[in-house]
């Protein structure tokens, strides 16, 4: 085992697919008590067969956040780290955009990982709780930015800045917050690129490492941040892109 998260509690949103999966299975398999969210029942069974704890939940559903911890801490009385992976992309020319699909990449992407974090605080002090730790699934464009992804990277960066003002607000409370920022990923949401050859390859050429990320990828950088190896780390991020931004 590189780390060691043995009887952590750990709770991930987004572990149907993607790398909100990748990480929960990662997380399993070093042993940590995984509490997944997602939006479809469907996928219950399935979870439960990998010893993932399977959550319905909407994170735009502010309004049940609380019953979604009340869940966990009620049986462990604790939750060692919180993932805010769950995100939506959009394609949308900045020139097109209309409230509607602002609103809800904002909503999706920024304020329920806000309200997630602040109710994870709000729980950690009700349960006594001497550490913490929150990891925030950014993206390299939260770092820079591109074409067509306007409304997207303006909410990475913010989970950025987001990041860094809870570490320094939350260290007296002994509560880590750290981010990943991953760079071209081959999960649905990277679909557009995957399908189109020419722009596949404009992409890896991008790339020093010469390919898209596996969500696996993921894995290592969010067990790090998990682990007690990371205790004297917080308001930062770790950059999984091959490389990319390096150039
Ligand atoms: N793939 C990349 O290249 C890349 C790069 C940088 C950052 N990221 C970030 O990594 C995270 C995971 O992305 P991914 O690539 O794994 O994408 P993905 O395969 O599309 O998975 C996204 C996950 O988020 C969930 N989700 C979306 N909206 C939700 C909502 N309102 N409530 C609850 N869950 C919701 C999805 O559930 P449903 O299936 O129900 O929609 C799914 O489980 C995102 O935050 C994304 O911005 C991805």
């Amino acid at each position: 085992m590189i780390f060691e998260l043995k009887d952590k509690v750990v709770l991930i949103t987004g572990v149907n697919k993607g790398i909100g999966k990748a990480l929960a299975e990662g997380f399993v398999r070093h042993y940590a008590m995984v509490y997944g969210t997602v939006r479809n029942q469907e996928y219950f069974e399935e979870l439960k067969k990998q010893n993932i704890n399977p959550i319905l939940f909407d994170v735009r559903n502010f309004d049940v956040i609380e019953e979604l911890f009340k869940t966990i801490y009620e049986k462990h009385n604790r939750l060692d780290c919180l993932i805010n992976n769950a995100g939506i992309s959009s394609n949308t020319p900045a020139s097109m955009f209309k409230p509607e699909e602002v609103r809800n990449i904002i909503q999706t992407n920024f304020e329920a990982v806000f309200y997630l974090c602040q109710a994870y605080y709000r729980f950690q002090k009700k349960y006594k709780a001497n550490n913490g730790c929150i990891i925030n699934i950014s993206s390299v464009l939260g770092l820079v930015g591109t074409t067509l992804a306007s409304i997207y990277s303006g909410t990475k960066g913010a989970i950025l800045q987001l990041t860094k003002s809870l570490a320094i607000e939350w260290a007296n409370s002994n509560i880590r917050v750290n981010a990943i920022c991953p760079g071209f990923i081959e999960t649905d949401m990277t679909e557009n690129i995957q399908k189109k050859s020419q722009l596949l390859q404009k992409v890896i050429e991008a790339i020093p490492l010469k390919r898209l990320g596996k969500p696996n990828d993921l894995v290592g950088a969010a067990l790090f941040l998990a682990s007690d190896y990371a205790n004297y780390i917080t308001g930062q991020y770790i950059v999984v892109d091959g490389g990319m931004t390096a150039m």
